[in-house]
């Protein structure tokens, strides 16, 4: 019975939990769309089209935004009523029971950490190609991890340090250099589509949909628009940490649905029009390479775009790291204030009002990942505890509609049960098209979790001792 003890959804989880209340709806949507534009529009779009879907993969695009609008909506209904920092985590307590809330809190640390380490890869490579570039390399043994030949990975772990720093510091801070980044990485976008707008040449987009709909390649591996659209679905992945600001949202009711639904709107629409346009300016076959978006413009001769492009991506892929990281801290913090982590971690620094001890432990762990492991794969890792996290949180919306009906709901999510259903089926249907390898690793993890849970959690939860 323990293990299905659910946690009382009261407004007092808008109650003051020590942190600041520091952030409105504009301060929302630019988080969520600093977590959102990075790696995924910057690199795998070239990756999909080359690989899985071709032109199509546009199609890819739609159909991981109408999943993610789907579980956005669900998100912006909990995030509104239930509230707290812990987002998923904090809602299937109150929805599902204490068994299942951990599973998903252990399934965000995944995501979560595996993502800042995975995208702090990418960024340092982007750096490292700049350095080279102004002709002050980095030694190989000082950019690559171990396994890939080197020592450590230098810049990804540093960038995650310096990204310690200013969550340190506050989240009011670490929202504005969030905006400055964002800004910047904005422009960048906006300097490809007024560039790319008058360099198409249809004949790129045929043949569309050179890999079909759904198949496998010579060795196994999923191809196809349906597999396209699991692996750009990464693109997506960060609007939930929009959720996790719950509790220094000056008014989390009203604008955190606004940030979540916002920043997803914002991102499809320029995701679509990236993907239309790059496949339009370049043959899908020429993109198979790490950086895509400079590579495509530098072949039709804008090297000095290109060299912009690099700069947009080195100050975009910032920002996934900083929300995402921030995103973390507040979940670990939700979980440790319930007793399923040490509760030590959940003080909050009086003077900078941040959970410093979790920022810190956090960003040590992340430092060393990134800076030692080549990361590679287990970003795909982050797609599968993603997708879990979103069909729980659209199943929680149907749950608690039954069990809670009474609760406050400023904003409702439409057609329910219906779009929360469609939530589930289609972020289960996204997982079912993901590699086996990452099946296994994902069930390992959850198997890990599963022995903290019943050797500690269990035994400390706060509603034990309550
Ligand atoms: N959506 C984020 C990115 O594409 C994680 O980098």
């Amino acid at each position: 019975m323990r293990i299905l003890r659910t946690k009382r959804s009261t407004p007092d989880d808008f109650q003051e939990s020590g942190l600041r209340r520091c952030l409105d709806a504009s301060d929302l949507t630019l988080l969520g769309v600093g977590a959102i534009i990075g790696t995924g529009i910057f690199v795998l779009t070239g990756i999909a089209a080359a690989t899985q879907s071709g032109p199509a993969v546009i199609i890819s695009f739609v159909i991981a935004g109408l999943v993610c609008a789907l579980a956005a909506l669900s998100y912006a209904e909990l995030a509104s009523s239930v509230g707290g920092c812990g987002s998923a985590y904090g809602y299937s307590y109150a929805a599902f029971g204490e068994l299942i809330a951990w599973i998903i809190g252990w399934d965000l640390i995944l995501e979560y950490g595996i993502s800042v380490a995975a995208v702090a890869n990418g960024w340092s490579g982007y750096l490292n190609n700049a350095l080279v570039a102004v002709g002050l390399p980095l030694p190989d043994s000082l950019t690559h991890a171990p396994q890939a030949g080197g020592i450590i990975n230098l810049p990804a772990s540093a960038i995650i340090l310096l990204l310690m720093g200013m969550l340190i510091l506050g989240a009011k801070e670490s929202a504005r250099l969030n905006t400055v980044m964002v800004t910047i990485k904005i422009i960048t976008i906006a300097v490809f589509i007024g560039i790319a707008s008058f360099h198409v040449q249809p004949g790129n987009w045929s043949p569309f949909m050179p890999f079909g709909w759904f198949g496998h390649d010579e060795t196994g591996k999923p191809v196809g628009i349906l597999a396209g659209a699991s692996i750009v679905f990464f693109a997506y992945v960060g609007f939930d940490a929009v959720s996790t600001a719950a509790e220094e949202a000056k008014n989390p009711r009203k604008d955190i649905p606004v940030g979540i639904i916002g920043s997803l709107c914002f991102c499809t629409l320029v995701y679509i029009l990236v993907a239309g346009l790059l496949t339009g300016i370049v043959h899908y076959n020429e993109l198979n390479v790490s950086s895509p978006v400079a590579h495509a413009l530098g072949l039709i001769g804008f090297k000095w775009a290109s060299a912009l492009v690099s700069t947009g991506v080195i100050a975009g892929l910032t920002t996934v790291m900083l929300v995402l990281y921030y995103g973390l801290t507040r979940i670990i913090f939700a979980m440790a204030r319930d007793g399923l982590l040490s509760a030590n971690f959940a003080g909050v620094n009086a003077r900078t009002q941040t959970p410093v001890k979790i920022i810190v432990t956090c960003g040590l762990f992340i430092a060393a990942i990134a800076g030692l492991v080549p990361l590679g794969e287990l970003a795909e890792m982050v797609n599968i505890g993603t997708l879990f996290a979103f069909m729980l949180v659209s199943a929680g919306v149907i749950a608690l509609r039954y069990r809670v009906p009474e609760m406050m709901r400023p904003f409702k999510t439409p057609a329910s049960p219906l779009l929360p259903l469609a939530g589930v089926f289609s972020c289960g249907a996204l997982m079912a098209f993901l590699p086996s390898l990452t099946w296994y690793r994902f069930i390992v993890w959850l198997g890990l979790g599963l022995i903290i849970y019943f050797s500690y959690s269990i035994r400390n939860s706060k509603l034990d001792k309550s």
